[in-house]
């Protein structure tokens, strides 16, 4: 079965069509999904009604899995598997929208994802959408004095700091000392070679970084907050609104993305994720 593509801007967003991975899927098949999903930073996949056994299977085609360091989250029966559910679902507690702020999934990680691969179980019929940004498109459009300023920099990224401001505002239980003792912050250059495509994009985000290396906080502040809020200009943005058995599948080195508001008491939210395994981003830059 050939796939077909649905474009949304070149490289950016692409709806893959004419693929059902309730049933076995052939080589030829998944061969053209790869690549599809190399040449575009998300695609979308819709009417996938597959188990969580299904969901791993093809996740791991892409490489090996990731697993999350709050293991609270995970499903116990299949702990490749993230549960981000409002109402609670497989045995893991319910759980607020967590990613309604702008981030990429782990950078905090030495190593960050590569991607990852999100299925919507019960979604609300308004709210709850997941907004992405294109990181080569904010990149890109940069001026290039700032191009200039942030070249060969690097940005510290923190869970940490990310966790202490969620556990501040009540949203999550304090860390246990098992948790800080693993919670070590990271360092990433701002300016991210892309290990298949060369391409340049632009790798700081809210959610995770909290500083440049070796510049004064308050330009250090200053700056990121400028970064940010360029990258979520609305031409650099697609809004997905998810409907049942979505798949959506992102590379997390070259987009940003963020929960929109729904109404937690009176719709349920539930989506599976599995995160795959990056490649070292050093080593990456230097491919
Ligand atoms: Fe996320």
């Amino acid at each position: 079965m050939a796939i077909s593509l649905k474009k949304m801007g070149e490289t950016f967003v692409a709806e893959v069509e004419g693929v059902d991975l309730s049933g076995p899927v052939n080589a030829e098949t998944m061969a053209a999904i790869r690549q599809a999903w190399w040449d575009h930073s998300i695609l979308v996949l819709r009417g996938q009604n597959i188990s969580e056994a299904q969901h791993i299977d093809f996740s791991r085609h892409f490489g090996d899995l990731q697993d999350h360091t709050v293991k609270d989250w995970l499903l116990p029966a299949h702990p490749e598997i993230l549960v981000l559910s409002n109402r609670g679902r497989g045995g893991v507690k319910p759980l607020d929208n967590g990613g309604a702020y702008w981030h990429s999934d782990m950078t905090y990680e030495e190593v960050p994802p590569m991607g990852s691969i999100l299925h919507g179980l019960t979604v609300p019929p308004e709210g709850g959408d997941t907004l992405y940004t294109d990181m080569y498109a904010a990149y890109e459009a940069l001026d290039d004095e700032t191009k200039a300023l942030i070249e060969g920099r690097t940005a510290i990224h923190s869970y940490h700091h990310r966790y202490m401001k969620m556990a501040e505002g009540g949203k999550r239980p304090a860390p246990t000392a098992k948790q800080l003792a693993q919670w070590r912050d990271t360092e990433h250059a701002i300016v991210l070679k892309h290990p298949e495509s060369g391409r340049k994009a632009l790798f700081v985000n809210e959610g995770f970084t909290v500083s440049i290396k070796g510049m004064e906080p308050a330009e250090s502040e200053a700056l990121l907050a400028r970064l940010y809020a360029h990258a979520v200009q609305p031409e650099f943005i697609y809004a997905h609104k998810w409907r049942a058995d979505d798949i959506v599948m992102w590379d997390n080195r070259t987009t940003m993305h963020c929960a929109t508001p729904y109404d937690f008491s009176a719709y349920e939210r539930t989506m599976h994720r599995t995160t795959i395994k990056g490649l070292a981003l050093s080593q990456a830059a230097a491919a």
